[in-house]
């Protein structure tokens, strides 16, 4: 199968190229190197074609787009961004250059599309209440918070929540202007989908980790800050008290459900568009995270700070079983194994080296 990677070059997008070459597959990579992503050329796979150009650039697109069976859609700016100010940059990369694209492969009748959805568009993850039942708490207080009152409590009786599961028939509750950006993609690929008689799919990441994730920029996972703190010799600092949850999922996991919902583009109805988690289905705390960082790395023990920010969910996990059942896929990755690789492995460049 030939596919189109838009953001190809970039720290999943490059283990998804690997995984189809692996798998006997075409990939051809369209991406435009953005310099927060790349402040340095990167190393683009071998075996992949490759253009250099940007997803919003409708002749770029028509180009790299040629003979082409499917696109696997993951070139976005990534991360909350510094302020307010970058908004239109958000809207114009994901959302504007998610419908050139849509629109090119509508011209050109290319009908598969798996695309990089993500969890942000959940807001907070599910909670339950002993005596309500499933609730949503609202976004939580800065006097709260300032007070160590970390967790959320019930809506209704403010009494303690247990953390769940969220499946994809979750509302979505977008509250960055990065959440909103991710979750209008899925719906441009709904309405594409509609019009075109397409096959769309939205892999809705959790937190990625693993080999050539970028380094602590303003874009990058919490795991790129401690793995950065561990490589300067300091110990990872732990905001609130570390119970966090939240689903580590291994890039080269997140490759293989790429590959497979590519390769399974065709049992889904036409002119169709389905949403799937995708995440290890094994919570974890920020705090073991850092635990596990740090044991790996040889380095400092985590202190937990009981910093805070107002903008941060309390706990997002999710479960993929639908990924599960309807495309195959099975991560294969463990917890220990992945953050011990991940403490050793190269990351990409920080944008001001
Ligand atoms: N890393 C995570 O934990 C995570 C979680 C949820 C969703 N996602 C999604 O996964 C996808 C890949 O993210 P990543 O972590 O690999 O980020 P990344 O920054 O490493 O990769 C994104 C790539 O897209 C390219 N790009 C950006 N805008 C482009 C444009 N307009 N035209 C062409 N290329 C462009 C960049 O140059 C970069 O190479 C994104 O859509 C992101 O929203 C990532
Ligand atoms: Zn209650």
């Amino acid at each position: 199968m030939r596919v189109l990677v838009t953001g190809g070059a970039g720290f999943i997008g490059s283990h998804i190229v690997s995984a189809l070459l692996a798998r006997g597959h075409d990939p051809v990579v369209l991406d435009a190197l953005l310099p927060a992503a790349h402040p340095v050329r990167p190393a683009l796979p071998e075996g992949a074609a490759w253009y250099e150009g940007d997803v919003r650039d409708p002749a770029a697109v028509a180009r790299a787009l040629r003979g082409a069976d499917a696109v696997c859609h993951q070139a976005a700016m990534v991360g909350l961004g510094k302020d307010f100010a970058d908004a239109p940059a958000y809207v114009s990369c994901n959302d504007h250059g998610t419908a050139v694209l849509l629109a090119a492969m509508a011209e050109a009748g290319v009908r598969g599309l798996v695309q990089a959805g993500s969890m942000v568009i959940y807001g907070e993850g599910r909670y339950d209440c002993a005596e309500h039942g499933p609730v949503r708490p609202g976004p939580r207080r800065a006097g709260d918070l300032e007070a160590g009152r970390f967790e959320p409590l019930c809506p209704r009786c403010g009494k303690q929540l247990a953390p769940g599961l969220v499946g994809e028939e979750a509302a979505a509750d977008p509250r960055n202007v990065y959440a909103t950006t991710k979750l209008a993609q899925e719906h441009l690929a709904s309405s594409w989908a509609r019009m075109t008689g397409g096959r769309a799919v939205s892999l809705r990441y959790h937190n990625v980790y693993g080999p050539g994730m970028p380094r602590d920029t303003p874009y990058a996972g919490v795991a790129s800050f401690f793995r950065s703190a561990l490589a300067r010799g300091e110990a990872p600092r732990v905001f609130e008290d570390g119970r966090q949850r939240r689903d580590f999922v291994h890039v080269r996991d997140v490759a293989t459900a790429n590959v497979l919902a590519l390769e399974g583009l065709g049992t889904r109805p036409a002119g169709s568009a389905r949403a799937y988690n995708c995440g290890s289905d094994t919570p974890r705390t920020i705090g073991d995270m850092a635990r596990a960082l740090s044991a790996a790395h040889g380095g400092p023990a985590p202190v937990v700070t009981g910093e805070f920010r107002l903008g941060d969910v309390r706990h997002i996990t999710a479960t993929s079983r639908r990924l599960r059942a309807e495309f195959g896929w099975s991560p294969q990755v463990g917890f220990t194994a992945g953050m011990t690789e991940f403490a050793h492995a190269p990351q990409r460049r920080p944008a001001h080296a």
